[in-house]
């Protein structure tokens, strides 16, 4: 045999492996499911690739998605490839609620590469012995007593951050709505978790949140380079110098993050009894055994988790009530009665906010920030109600189909908060399902920061309306992307005007 002949029976062994891995296998796969009546959905490139060309074609990068169960109400369950991965989407709300009682039977896919460096074993990510650990002690804190003892923290810093909107002497300014708000949750988080002492130290220049955030960009940037998505995590590190340079300054981050946490437990000896209630000192009172690596991989995982999420709901309110001036003219005669009182708003305060807590929940139904549940995989053979789920596979739900199930919630498009106001017999939709409005996800591994991102979400919200009258250009169109949450894809650059 020749040279060419060895190299051609190479390449063509190679395609026959790339033609059964990607397609064969996988299609055979998927089979299994639709013998079951799941709506088959095969790709030939990643999934990411349709999603961009629809983000490019239709303004959304999430378009099929919202498409599915609004041409298809019944659906029950879709799969679909991805590469030679096959994953089940559950859109039944019975199914729904199946596959979350059945989270022992699935593990979460890690995030991977740079991610993992960057998170660690945190609760977001990490195996079930170590999330159950951390789940614990997180719970153990995010209670009543102390969520209602930090809404006067969060109302503080997002009044001193809102005052830095126009400029001084200036009684209008101009700003990027979501980029500003993002800095504004990443100052509370910063604050939840390290109380008033998160700016006393600087990461090359920038205090802890804005240094977060930076960070975030930079891993997102170089993880999605060809290099990287061609050759993983373990060439990219030893061989693309951009990637090398950002792990470096993810490890040189943990160890500044464990030096503030060093020093907030000493300081936390000295007792301080102005020190406003924080995240920090719950976790070292309550959880003496975690190592600081540990207590660092949740601060970075809920600093993650709770900034841009929160941050995304109260933009989009924003943007939406700006379409609706009747809606927003009385949101904000409503927010005025508690925001506007020259005190620090309370948590009972936030109870009275009706209109308000409507506007957040239809923000949150519309332009969720997490749209897809990320993706777990089956560990065992099982039962999902009469579905067979085989091990290996692929499982999820996609929140944001089921949100636009125009049998559940009619003319998904629109933004209508009476979906959410409670008109007794004139209610005109039915309650929705409560297994097919899932914006914080369900079962045991919820979000466990959903009521400290619904109460931000309305500070947020309630003092931006109460200080000031805003502009959004007439010719912003909205279009969708996803990032590290579904968010505009164009930044959306408000005008604002301190209010008398
Ligand atoms: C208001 C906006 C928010 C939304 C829409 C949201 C949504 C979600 C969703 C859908 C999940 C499940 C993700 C998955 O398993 O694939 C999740 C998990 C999580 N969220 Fe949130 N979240 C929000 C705010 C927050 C806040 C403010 C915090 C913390 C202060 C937070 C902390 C977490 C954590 C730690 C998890 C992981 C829980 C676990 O695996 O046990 N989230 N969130």
């Amino acid at each position: 045999m020749s040279f060419f002949q060895v190299l051609l029976a190479i390449l063509v062994l190679l395609l026959l492996r790339v033609i059964h891995t990607r397609i064969i296998s996988p299609l055979f796969r998927m089979r299994h499911y639709v013998k079951q009546g799941a709506m088959k959905i095969f790709y030939l490139l990643p999934s990411f690739f349709e999603n961009l060309k629809d983000a490019k074609e239709h303004g959304d990068f999430f378009y099929r998605q919202k498409r599915r169960l609004a041409e298809n109400p019944n659906l029950r369950l879709w799969v679909i490839n991805n590469g030679s991965n096959v994953s089940v989407y559950f859109s039944d709300p019975k199914l729904i609620k199946e596959f979350f009682q059945n989270q022992d039977k699935y593990v979460k896919r890690e995030f991977g590469g740079a991610f993992n460096a960057f998170f660690g074993k945190g609760i977001f990510s990490a195996e079930v012995a170590t999330w159950r650990r951390h789940r614990r002690a997180v719970s153990d804190i995010f209670h009543f007593d102390f969520l209602k003892s930090i809404v006067p923290v969060m109302d503080e810093v997002a009044c001193n951050m809102y005052a830095k909107y126009c400029p001084e002497n200036s009684n209008s300014g101009k700003i990027s709505l979501l980029e500003q708000t993002q800095k504004v949750t990443g100052q509370i988080t910063g604050h939840l978790f390290f109380g008033n002492s998160v700016n006393d130290f600087l990461f090359d220049g920038e205090n802890a949140p804005l240094a977060v955030s930076t960070l975030m960009m930079e891993i997102m940037k170089t993880s999605q380079s060809l290099p990287v998505w061609l050759f993983g995590d373990g060439f990219a590190r030893r061989y693309v110098s951009s990637y090398k340079a950002t792990i470096n300054k993810v490890l040189r981050f943990r160890e500044f993050c464990k030096d503030m946490i060093k020093d907030a437990q000493e300081k936390s000896k000295t007792k301080n009894s102005t020190e406003k209630p924080n995240l920090l000192q719950h976790l070292l009172v309550h959880q003496e055994n975690f190592s600081p690596d540990e207590i660092v991989d949740d601060f970075l995982t809920i600093f993650i988790a709770g900034t841009d999420t929160s941050a995304h709901v109260a933009s989009m309110a924003i943007y939406y009530l700006y379409q609706n001036p009747e809606l927003l003219a009385k949101v904000r005669e409503e927010c005025k009665k508690v925001f506007s009182s020259g005190s620090r708003v309370t948590h009972q305060d936030l109870q009275t906010l009706e209109l308000t807590e409507a506007v957040i929940k239809e923000s949150l139904r519309i332009a969720p920030p997490a749209p897809v549940l990320m993706i777990r995989k089956a560990t065992v053979d099982h039962y999902l109600g009469d579905i067979h789920v085989k091990k290996g596979t692929g499982a999820t739900v996609s929140f944001l189909a089921n949100m636009y199930n125009p049998a559940i919630f009619p003319n998904p498009e629109k933004f209508d908060i009476s979906r959410w106001l409670n008109r007794g017999s004139e209610s005109k939709t039915t309650q929705p399902n409560h297994f097919s409005y899932l914006p914080f996800s369900a079962g045991p591994r919820n979000c466990i920061g959903q009521h400290v991102g619904t109460l931000e979400a309305k500070i947020l919200l309630g003092r931006f309306l109460t200080m000031f009258d805003y502009e959004i250009p007439k010719d912003y169109k909205l279009r969708m992307t996803a990032r590290f949450v579904y968010e505009p894809a164009d930044p959306i650059h408000v005008d604002v005007h301190k209010r008398q």
